[in-house]
């Protein structure tokens, strides 16, 4: 539309002044075939009465003969300038949900233009259209209400339910975590006993499960095949959908998925490799088992307590792109599996969890901390992203990050010293390179270094990741089943008009 207002306005508008009866203003919009009357006091606009206000006065039972006009009209109304484009005037005739706006020149009023002469040089688009636009990759969109956790990014704080989730990770083994998650409360020395029962006996993978894994485990990355298992095991365990189960049948399909991931992960591990399967063992905690069964050695602690917190600093983190999907699949009514294989689809894009081994892959082509600095340079400038930098939400440092990198730092090794240099060299190339963008380092930068100190193969990172997050997804596919309303946004249709002929073949 490039068409001003003073080309489609009605001229000479039609005026009353504030003491007509609304009889009077019906009678001139009439004759006139206006929807509007423009009130007036000598040269000057005080009002402006619409078709819908005689409806409103119709409604309330007034007598068009005796209410004046100045009762139901709507007083000194905003103004378009006759020299406004027609494209602003629909903005903000629909913005402000106007149907008819005066149009003053120099303080006189010269004309009424309505929506209906805007349409006649508007292209038909939805009439809700004002107001839904939404910033591309939803940022900073509520989406829903949730008491998981949630994350502060300009102050660079998260937290799990009501505490710091590095407070928790600093104090706490992952399985109080897990359960602060699923019921709600940190349990008590008594409770965190008959949890972490009940959940080691759950990590033995169904036979049916097992016997199917030898021949998906070498089919795609260890992710692609715990994504595949993940629902297989849904299908094996007749999961049924969330919509037809109640929270107590969910809540142990949820225990069982979490217990059961780490143990396809080290099974797919081992299958891949060559080597057998190490079963699970009932009397290790999650994280000590975990590495247990990926090498069939038991861990060192200081090993065991590194990955157990780096599994809990990754549990939930507010409503990324996998717990976005995870509730999206739920709200269907689908069934667990359904959504945690979804969630695992996300998560293995690289600018998700995909990012911690391509960031130990950085570090092995650096080499040297020598070559960092041209190293990074070249790359910003090739337009590549910089794998464990940046976030969408935190913009200061990740407080995962410096946690780890704390972690990393009790490891030691040659690894932990050239990680922190080449990491103060890329924040100081983005801040220069990228000004204002408020690049720091994120989780995957230090994970990466953290699981590798000990013994983790790069291939198992992200599915690491995954083990983890899992407890995160169940916990808010439980939320969502528990109160429901299917996720059903709408997109903006940008392509040719239609509807336009279907051509003859
Ligand atoms: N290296 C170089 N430039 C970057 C980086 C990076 N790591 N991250 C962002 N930028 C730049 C972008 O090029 C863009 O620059 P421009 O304004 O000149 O176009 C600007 O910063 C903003 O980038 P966006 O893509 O709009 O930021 P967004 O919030 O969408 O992306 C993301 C966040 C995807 C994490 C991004 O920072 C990234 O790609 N990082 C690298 C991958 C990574 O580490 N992923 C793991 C994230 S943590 C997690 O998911 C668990």
């Amino acid at each position: 539309m490039a068409t001003a207002v003073r080309h489609l306005m009605s001229t000479p508008p039609v005026t009353c002044d504030a003491d007509a009866s609304l009889a009077e203003a019906a009678d001139l919009m009439n004759s006139h075939d206006m929807g509007s009357v423009i009130v007036t006091d000598g040269p000057k606009v005080t009002g402006i009465v619409t078709e819908r206000d005689l409806l409103r006065a119709a409604a309330c039972h007034a007598d068009p003969l005796a209410e004046p006009v100045h009762l139901w009209m709507t007083a000194n109304p905003d103004a378009l300038d006759p020299d406004e484009d027609a494209a602003a005037a629909w903005a903000s005739l629909t913005h402000h949900h106007y149907r008819h706006l005066p149009v003053v020149e120099d303080g006189i009023l010269v004309g009424v233009v309505s929506i209906r002469d805007l349409l006649s040089v508007a292209q038909i688009r939805p009439a809700d259209e004002a107001g839904t636009d939404l910033p591309r990759g939803l940022e900073g969109v509520v989406v829903a209400e949730t008491t998981v956790g949630d994350v502060r990014g300009h102050q660079g704080f998260y937290h799990y339910r009501q505490y710091s989730a590095v407070e928790l990770a600093a104090s706490r083994p992952l399985e109080d975590v897990w359960q602060l998650l699923f019921d709600g409360e940190l349990p008590d020395q008594r409770g965190a006993n008959a949890f972490a029962t009940e959940v080691a006996v759950l990590r033995t993978l169904p036979d049916r499960v097992a016997s199917q894994l030898p021949s998906l485990a070498s089919a795609g990355s260890p992710l692609d095949v715990l994504r595949t298992s993940v629902s297989l095991l849904g299908a094996e365990l007749e999961w049924r959908p969330t919509h037809d189960i109640g929270q107590a049948e969910l809540r142990h399909q949820a225990l069982q998925l979490c217990s059961v991931v780490p143990t396809l992960l080290a099974a797919t591990h081992r299958l891949r490799i060559g080597l057998e399967p190490v079963p699970p063992r009932q009397d290790l905690s999650y994280a000590a088992n975990y590495l247990w069964m990926l090498s069939g050695e038991e861990a060192p602690t200081d090993h065991v307590r590194a990955i157990e917190q780096y599994l809990i600093l990754t549990i939930d983190h507010g409503f990324n792109a996998s717990t976005f999907a995870a509730r999206v699949i739920t709200s269907t009514g689908a069934d667990l599996a359904a959504a945690i294989t979804g969630a695992i689809g996300a998560l293995s894009g690289p600018l998700h969890g995909g990012a911690p081994s391509r960031a130990l892959d950085m570090l092995d082509d650096i080499a040297t901390p020598g070559r960092a600095d041209a190293w990074l340079r070249a790359a910003v400038q090739n337009g590549d992203r910089i794998m464990g930098f940046g976030h969408r939400v935190y913009k200061t440092d990740d407080p995962r990050s410096l946690f780890l990198r704390g972690v990393a730092r009790q490891l030691g090794g040659p690894l932990v010293d050239f990680a922190e240099r080449v990491e103060r060299t890329a924040v100081g190339v983005l801040a220069e390179l990228k000004p204002g963008r408020q690049l720091h380092t994120n989780v995957e930068f230090f994970a990466g270094v953290v699981m590798h100190t000990c013994g983790i193969p790069r291939d198992m990172f992200t599915p690491t990741f995954a083990s983890s997050r899992t407890i995160g997804w169940a916990t808010h596919v439980m939320e969502q089943a528990a109160d429901n309303r299917l996720i059903r946004p709408a997109a903006r249709y940008v392509g040719r008009p239609p509807p336009q002929l279907v051509p003859a073949r």
